[in-house]
């Protein structure tokens, strides 16, 4: 496509409300992915579709045209159901740590196609990455030999698989319109569609640490998402959950591969075993591997309790080059050098502890980028020893800073303390999972 005059038109229409037909929106997206569409009229097209948005047609034509604008993997020849989980993005969110080979010792394969921490959100490649030797960059063919030897393998997104949405969104990083529901679904559901999977089951977050923190909004991306899954013929199951506070204890690198690794051994804070069994429940059920959720619930615990899940984990990192003693030794993993504890003022319970602003301090620390160019320090973050709802007597500690720099160490102790608040009253616990969505 030519530079003008019709993108020009394109951008006009669009900032207009006016509507572009599929084949408008192939050429242009085949534009922006040959370089023939510069980057600042892609970026005014995307910041007139962040304010007049999308129809349901011009979405899922904006999802099938990022998918083919590079490699659609088949795993046609790899035998049994294959199910992927993904997450909007959170804070503290190692859930996929966990379920991937959770779900692979109940049987399901699990391919999964994860990104690097995004703003305030942390990032399952990055998590993986504090493992020694672990390697997130594999081909097509080791990711489908994993996933048929070991049940699950979680690979980055290569130059091979949906190049669009990897220039389209470093593209949105920097022009203020990652929030929009059609482009965040288009451009997750363009990934997933292309890992040739069957299933799928989406984590829609809400709450102050998501990209979506009002709860109608966070529905209204699970529907869309849901939508372009079945325009597509895949099987797709949203749960909405909080991401009010962090989940679980570590908001981090390394500091999140134990709490997985401990996760997997049965030691796990409540809010984290929530989220993750529900999901690993939808995954089952949408796999025919269960018939009830009472039934998913009981394979998922004999694959915990039996020690399964742990072995699938270690399978997976030692196939993907990784030390799999981390799992025995955590002294393996990388290390802040400064732990600076942060003391409860008051007696009460932990009321707040607001997830986008932990997620922001845990960037300051270097556990992700402040630039696309940034290098994520694996050994820093933040370890919460008290979360909502706990009970707290003064001078006891609230959390732990793991830090490289004593100075900025203290700093972010000081700021955390504005973001966290004790009260006398216990909150009350509604749960995290807010809603099911499906077809
Ligand atoms: N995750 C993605 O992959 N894309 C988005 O647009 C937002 C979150």
């Amino acid at each position: 496509m030519s530079t003008s005059p019709g993108m020009y038109e394109l951008i006009l229409r669009k900032r207009n409300r006016g509507r572009l037909s599929p084949a408008e929106i192939e050429g242009l997206v085949a534009g922006y992915t040959s370089r023939d569409v510069p980057d600042y009229q892609m970026a005014a097209w995307l910041m007139a579709v962040y304010f007049r948005g999308m129809t349901s047609e011009e979405t899922a034509a904006l999802t099938s045209a990022m998918m083919n604008s590079g490699r659609v993997f088949d795993l046609s020849d790899v035998p049994g159901p294959k199910v992927d989980k993904h997450s909007t993005g959170g804070v503290g969110d190692k859930v996929s740590l966990i379920l991937a080979p959770l779900v692979a010792a109940c049987g399901v394969k699990v391919p999964m196609v994860s990104g690097r921490g995004l703003g305030h959100t942390g990032g399952t490649l990055d998590k993986l990455a504090s493992i020694p030797g672990f390697r997130s960059n594999l081909r097509f063919r080791q990711f489908r030999d994993n996933l048929q030897n070991h049940g699950c393998c979680i690979m980055g997104q290569t130059r091979e698989l949906c190049p669009a949405d990897r220039q389209m969104y470093a593209l949105r990083d920097v022009t203020a319109t990652v929030d929009s529901i059609p482009l965040i679904a288009a451009s997750i559901m363009s990934k997933k569609l292309a890992e040739g999977i069957d299933g799928l089951v989406l984590d829609v977050k809400t709450g102050t640490g998501a990209f979506m923190s009002r709860t109608p909004q966070a529905r209204r991306l699970a529907r869309t998402m849901i939508g372009i899954g079945s325009r597509m013929g895949k099987k797709v199951v949203a749960l909405v959950t909080g991401m009010w506070e962090p989940l679980g204890q570590a908001v981090g690198n390394s500091v999140e591969v134990v709490e997985a690794i401990e996760a997997l051994k049965g030691n796990w804070r409540l809010d984290l075993e929530e989220v993750t069994l529900a999901l690993g429940e939808e995954m089952l059920l949408l796999a025919g591997r269960a018939g009830t959720r009472a039934q998913a619930r009981r394979l998922l615990m004999r694959a915990l309790t039996g020690g399964a899940g742990l072995d699938r984990f270690r399978a997976m990192v030692k196939a993907q080059g990784g030390d799999p003693a981390v799992v025995d030794d955590y002294d393996l993993l990388p290390r802040a050098r400064y732990t600076i504890p942060v003391l409860s003022p008051d007696s009460g319970y932990v009321r707040l502890i607001d997830a986008l602003q932990v997620g922001l301090l845990a960037v300051e620390l270097g556990a992700g980028r402040k630039t696309l160019k940034s290098k994520v320090n694996p050994g820093v973050g933040l370890r919460f020893c008290k979360k909502v709802g706990d009970r707290v007597e003064p001078g006891e500690v609230l959390v732990e800073v793991l830090a490289a720099e004593k100075k900025l160490g203290a700093a972010t102790a000081a700021r955390l303390l504005q973001h966290l608040t004790v009260s006398r009253t216990a909150p009350r616990d509604g749960g995290r999972v807010v809603a099911r969505l499906s077809k």
